[in-house]
């Protein structure tokens, strides 16, 4: 196994849930590192996430589009020497939900904004790209199996067709142009900092204010759940010692059922099960999604180091002490697209 060496990460989508913890690991784990992070500031980006990384000197936001080649040029001038310089691709349209009232952003950013990205990365030279996926991209499961790197891609709707197609955009940058690409495709992520759309900030959300948590048909959906920072490392690990060309799936084989995670946040939270209200259920809504990790564990030496037992606590108790940055994101444009999905 070799390692390549950069001293510079281009994070797209770092103001995000799993960007912005990206940033924080990264002048954790990393010091000497500079981190330049492109993001578009969407409804989903969100500076107040990366207050404690303002003024670093090794720090820099750019303030910019990736569907614009103008800002992606910006950002590559911020990193400098594009021989040290790892990209980590994050910067998406994420929320499956949105995707269904609306596909155009999806295909626009994901799709669009990933191939502009990839030529101006190729253009100047980068070392490095890592392009992170989801297992949403491999469609559906039945009630046994896992996804592998070969399963087929089978994306059911707006959101992962869009990244499926990114996927295949970053590979034929491989195939075609020998680009130093790498592909993730991860499980769902919890932890600090995720807006709260998402199932898990929305609930501890509503629970603490003793309203309605709104679970999608029966509530037997399963999900497979991996704490952020555990993803993050396994980026890091890729970005660090993946073999350009090959695709890495990330999970933690922590899948359960929709209302079990729901029920145990309850119980954390000592708030009633009576709160847990079923509304009508996602258009097109994905059975079950659980991913065999097994290639990245073996090949590259990356292991979740959290349990699920561990890091839901640590993950409500953050929300709790965050009641004001919660506040301000269920203000304004949250609400209004709130009361789209949800109604009233
Ligand atoms: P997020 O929605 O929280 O953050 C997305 C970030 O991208 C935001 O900061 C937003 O401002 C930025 N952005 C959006 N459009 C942009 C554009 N055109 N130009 C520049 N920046 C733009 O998303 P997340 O949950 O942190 O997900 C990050 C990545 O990880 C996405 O690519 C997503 O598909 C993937 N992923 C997420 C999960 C998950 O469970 N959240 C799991 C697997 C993969
Ligand atoms: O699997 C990885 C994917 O996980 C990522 O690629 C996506 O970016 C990320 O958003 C996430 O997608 P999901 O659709 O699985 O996450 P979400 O939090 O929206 O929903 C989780 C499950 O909870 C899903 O079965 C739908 C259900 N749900 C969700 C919401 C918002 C509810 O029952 N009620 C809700 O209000």
């Amino acid at each position: 196994m070799s390692t390549t060496h950069v001293s510079t990460v281009l994070v797209t989508g770092g103001a995000g849930f799993i960007g912005s913890n990206f940033c924080h690991m990264l002048a954790e784990l990393r010091p000497d590192w500079r981190v330049v992070n492109l993001d578009a500031l969407t409804y989903a980006g969100n500076l107040e996430n990366l207050t404690a990384l303002e003024g670093h000197p090794n720090y820099t936001f750019v303030h910019g589009d990736i569907r614009q080649p103008e800002d992606v040029r910006r950002a590559l001038d911020a990193a400098g020497d594009p021989g040290q310089v790892g990209v980590v691709h994050m910067a998406a349209e994420s929320h499956v939900d949105r995707s269904i009232q609306g596909g155009l952003p999806f295909v626009t950013t994901n799709v669009a904004g990933t191939q502009v990205l990839l030529d101006a990365c190729r253009e100047r030279g980068v070392a490095r790209f890592v392009h992170v996926s989801t297992d949403e991209v491999y469609g559906s499961l039945g009630d046994a199996g896992f996804f592998t790197e070969e399963t087929p891609l089978a994306p059911n709707s707006p959101y992962s067709a869009s990244k499926a197609g990114s996927d295949l955009l970053v590979r034929a940058a491989f195939h075609t142009h020998g680009f130093p690409a790498c592909i993730t495709r991860c499980s769902n992520n919890y932890g600090p900092y995720q807006f709260p759309e998402k199932l898990l900030p929305l609930i501890i959300a509503n629970a603490q204010e003793d309203k309605p948590l709104p679970i999608y048909g029966d509530g037997m959906y399963v999900r497979d759940w991996l704490f952020v920072r555990d993803h993050n490392e396994a980026i890091l690990t890729v970005l660090e010692k993946g073999v350009p060309g090959e695709v890495y799936n990330i999970g933690g084989n922590n899948e359960m059922p929709n209302l079990r995670l729901v029920k145990q946040v309850l119980k954390e939270l000592g708030k009633p099960e009576s709160l847990i209200t079923y509304v009508k259920d996602r258009p097109g809504h994905d059975r079950r999604y659980a991913i065999d990790a097994s290639k990245i564990r073996r090949e590259l030496g990356w292991e979740p180091r959290y349990t699920f037992e561990r890091a839901l606590p640590l993950t409500i108790s953050w929300y709790q002490s965050q009641g004001e940055w919660l506040q301000r994101l269920r203000s304004g444009a949250y609400r209004e697209y709130y009361s789209r999905q949800y109604g009233a």
